[in-house]
């Protein structure tokens, strides 16, 4: 059962491309499973910056297949790009496999995306504008073209009348709107097919073959559990689903192939976008939290919503994705605080509540009931085992385990690979190398509302 998952169990932005990276030298592939080019990660190699929204960054590491499950939402002009300058550097990316059965994000897609947000007015949610939402709620309406689509121009041409015959309808009439040119889009796109047809694959076949034979499967989550469609703080979510179910429907294997769930935390929270966010600190403690952590948007240059660790969420995420063991990233970001703050309840109505609310109601307007646990003075990014930690930081550690029930497998205190600290015996003992890469987790959304 060598199959291995890596969420995000905040709101996205959590660190996974680096606890993605340590993790994939044990790696014969990596796989994406929901999302779209919403997601992404910049990874830094000496000079070269590498910006990948679509394929997992497995697609680095020669010795990795690079998968791109069914449940993700392909916009294949970025794909495309993000294909030829991987190969401009020298990185083959003959190793990526595309499932046939993928959604095509669609120009319509991106028109939707921008004209639901402003006809929301002061309820929009903040999206990417990158189609994502369009593109799945096509899906569910069986109108959506899929990746398979592509390689048969006949086909195509016949689900892109249907689809537009509803789509310009709606654009022109609802939004006045201009409308879409049906051989304009099946020429592009047939462009893009001639490049793409080589990589399109059965890949729940070959992901099902290759766990049968014992290969090691990573399964990179994009977002995090909190934008879950279904279980995180609906409407403000995106559109798929990051959480452990995704990994089934998005990919096509079933759960008796997966030994290890692992949870992405930061030691504090972030969120970007809109939607309640409870424990978030909008004076001088966010402002130290988002410059210790740069927690600005690599090409907007745009904060981050920052606050204190939220030990419900995290618990929560914990019961909803079944987690084996925790990574904590950022730690050395809560370096110098005199006192940590953690979220352990929140209070609504003359209740505390201990655990994720039932109603939204109560979500938005809760106060969270703090508990303090001491800070340390010293930098810890020099820490490489668990006794270079002062006490408090393991007191830190050890109160996310006894909340979570789950255990502490990895804490990161710097953007380096070897600026981890692996906490289990097990873990400890495969040691750590530093390696070529380094990650920043880029959310990228230099068209997204939310920065408007
Ligand atoms: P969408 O996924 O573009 O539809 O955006 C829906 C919500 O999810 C918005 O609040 C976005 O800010 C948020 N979101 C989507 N992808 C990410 C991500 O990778 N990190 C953090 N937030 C994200």
């Amino acid at each position: 059962m060598p199959g291995t998952v890596i969420v995000g169990v905040q709101w996205g932005d959590e660190g996974k491309g680096k606890i993605t990276d340590l993790m994939a030298d044990r790696m014969d592939f990596v796989v994406r499973y929901s999302g779209g080019n919403n997601a992404g990660h910049t990874v830094v190699c000496g000079e070269e910056v590498f910006k990948l929204h679509l394929i997992p960054s497995g697609i680095l590491y020669p010795h990795i297949m690079a998968v791109i499950g069914n449940g993700v939402v392909i916009n294949p002009e970025v794909l495309l790009q993000e294909m030829s300058e991987l190969s401009s550097r020298g990185i083959s990316t003959g190793n990526l496999k595309i499932s046939c059965n993928a959604h095509l994000v669609m120009p319509y897609h991106l028109a939707f995306d921008r004209l639901g947000e402003i006809s929301l007015g002061s309820a929009k949610l903040g999206t990417t504008h990158r189609g994502i939402g369009p593109a799945y709620s096509d899906k569910a309406e069986r109108l959506g073209m899929r990746v398979q689509d592509l390689l048969d121009e006949r086909i195509f041409r016949k689900k892109l009348e249907s689809a537009l015959e509803r789509k310009n309808a709606i654009l022109s009439k609802a939004f006045e709107h201009e409308t879409f040119d049906v051989d304009e889009i099946v020429r592009k796109y047939m462009e893009y097919a001639e490049v793409l047809r080589p990589y399109i694959s059965d890949t729940s076949l070959l992901l099902f073959n290759a766990l049968e034979e014992g290969k090691n499967v990573l399964f990179e989550g994009a977002q995090g559990t909190m934008l879950d469609i279904d279980h995180g703080t609906y409407p403000f979510v995106t559109s798929s689903s990051p959480t452990i179910g995704g990994v089934f429907t998005g990919t096509g294997i079933g759960p008796g192939h997966i030994e290890r769930i692992v949870g992405v935390s930061k030691a504090y929270t972030t969120r970007v976008g809109y939607g309640p966010f409870p424990t978030e600190e909008t004076g001088e403690v966010g402002d130290v939290l988002c410059s210790r952590g740069v927690e600005i948007g690599t090409t907007t240059g745009r904060k981050r919503r920052c606050g204190w660790l939220d030990a419900v969420l995290l618990r929560y995420a914990a019961r909803v994705n079944g987690l084996t063991g925790i990574a904590l990233t950022k730690l050395d970001v809560l370096s110098k605080f005199e006192k940590l703050k953690v979220c352990v309840g929140y209070s609504y109505g003359g209740k505390i509540y201990h655990d994720f609310p039932p109603h939204q109601t109560i979500f938005h307007k809760c106060e969270p009931e703090y508990l303090e646990l001491p800070g340390w003075e010293k930098s810890i990014s020099e820490a490489r085992s668990k006794e270079d930690l002062p006490p408090e930081a393991l007191r830190y550690i050890e109160f996310i385990e006894q909340a979570s029930n789950v255990p502490v497998e990895i804490v990161s205190v710097g953007p380096k690979r070897t600026q981890t600290i692996w906490m289990t015996e097990e873990s400890r003992a495969r040691g750590i190398e530093e390696g070529p890469y380094l990650y920043e987790e880029s959310f990228d959304a230099d068209n997204s509302s939310n920065f408007e």
